[in-house]
């Protein structure tokens, strides 16, 4: 018979990407232990390329948390950002709500979140294989996983189903519990890294009747960019050379006349989704972050929304542990979905304004430009842009 080794904690953690790393700061900083289990390893975890763009409340919560201080001295703070429809452009001001951002990569993010969890002794168990979550719907829930050869048993308060997308913890809620609203696109996003200077000193999204395309960046040196592509699209048809021509063909002459081509650094192709899965919690178990919900890159918004996702469990277990109050853990499910929706709403919105869909006609097209010269001239139009763009509202 194969040994298995018992432990316990008050919250098992599913999944060290920013949320679960983050959920296990905030615990600890209130004295509450938890244990954070990671099907990937350290080097995998630490090297995926994903977002970019952290807004002003995130960067509060990160701070509060105690993790902002390099996000604070390295990161770019934005006051602005330029939308191209072929080429017009558009440059949005933040100072209509007094608004900014932080360009700063979601690589060094986890690397401060993967510090801060070793600094305190409580680096994730990596390599975890076959994570099961056991009577989440009993006050004795349990995960049981393989790590090193060795089957593990983990009883814990609360489970924190922090594993993403294709993770285990929604997949423990019961199919006539668990309801799940989903757009699939008919594209994806071929993303790039090269250590270039970006084309501007703003993030520039352009709609071309080629397809959308994304100049970001990760600092005066180096460029973080996409272009639109089909979902079946390989990388290994997308050389260097290709993919600077096709950015370039897809902006404004004056910012295309700017593109300095480099070798990439990483090449990657990725999706786009809008999903939401309800309720967000099932007994013991809650869910925060991609394994909830998956929006589409072009609002920005998936990183911010799982950093808000787990400010708000957070303080519904502390309010649990330090004052014996369920209040906040009652609600966490319908108010973090209220903010989801709205988050939901705004990046469907923006991916359908910028984006080239296979069956649009010119009547589409017309109403794509129309959308953007209304937020231009248009204060009210440019202000409730902002307000979600930045993420403003609560
Ligand atoms: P994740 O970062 O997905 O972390 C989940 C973790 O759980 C992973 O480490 C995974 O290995 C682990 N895990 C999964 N299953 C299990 C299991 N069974 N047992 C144990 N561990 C498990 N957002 C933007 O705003 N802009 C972008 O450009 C952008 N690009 C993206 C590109 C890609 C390819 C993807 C997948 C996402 C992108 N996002 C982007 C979204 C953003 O990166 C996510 O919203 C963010 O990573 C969510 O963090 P998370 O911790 O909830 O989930
Ligand atoms: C980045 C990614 C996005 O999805 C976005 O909307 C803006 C910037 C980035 O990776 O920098």
């Amino acid at each position: 018979m194969t040994r298995v080794q018992a432990a316990r904690t008050q919250v098992a953690i599913i999944g060290s990407g920013p949320s679960g790393l983050l959920l296990a700061q905030m615990l600890d900083r209130a004295g509450i232990a938890s244990v954070v289990l990671e099907r990937r390893s350290r080097d995998y975890v630490l090297g995926r390329v994903r977002a970019g763009v952290i807004e002003q409340g995130s960067v509060e919560i990160l701070r509060r948390a105690g993790v902002a201080e390099r996000m604070l001295r390295e990161g770019l703070r934005h006051e602005g950002v330029e939308i191209a429809a072929d080429e017009r452009r558009y440059r949005i001001d933040f100072g209509v709500a007094s608004a900014s951002l932080t360009v700063y990569g979601q690589t060094e993010l986890t690397k401060d979140l993967m510090e801060a969890r070793d600094a305190s002794g409580g680096s994730p168990q990596f390599e975890a294989e076959d994570v099961a979550l056991i009577g989440v719907d009993t006050t004795k829930p349990r995960v049981i996983y393989g790590r090193e050869g060795v089957r593990h048993a983990l009883d814990c308060d609360f489970i924190a189903g922090c594993d993403g997308f294709h993770g285990v913890s929604r997949q423990s809620i019961p199919a006539g519990v668990l309801k799940t609203h989903e757009r699939v696109y008919p594209f994806g996003w071929l993303g790039v890294l090269a250590d270039t200077p970006p084309i501007s000193r703003e993030l520039v999204y352009a709609s071309h009747e080629r397809g959308f395309a994304l100049c970001s960046m990760r600092s005066a040196a180096r460029s973080r960019c996409y272009v639109q592509c089909d979902l079946d699209a390989d990388v290994a048809q997308w050389s260097d050379e290709r993919f600077w021509d096709e950015l370039a063909a897809r902006l404004p002459a004056e910012l295309a006349s700017r593109v300095v081509r480099a070798p990439t650094i990483e090449k990657s192709v990725a999706p786009l989704r809008s999903f939401v899965a309800e309720p967000l919690r099932y007994g013991r178990l809650f869910l925060a972050g991609d394994a909830a919900h998956i929006v589409p890159p072009t609002g920005a918004k998936g990183l911010n929304l799982a950093i808000r996702d787990v400010d708000q469990l957070a303080a519904a277990l502390v309010a649990h542990y330090a004052e014996g109050r369920d209040g906040l853990l009652d609600e966490y499910s319908a108010s973090a979905l209220r903010r989801i929706w709205r988050a939901e709403r705004f990046s469907a919105w923006l991916t359908s304004v910028l984006h080239r869909f296979p069956e649009r006609t010119s009547f589409d097209r017309g109403m794509q430009l129309a959308e953007l010269e209304n937020l231009t001239s248009s204060t009210a139009a440019r202000t409730a842009f902002v307000e979600a763009y930045t993420g403003l509202l609560p």
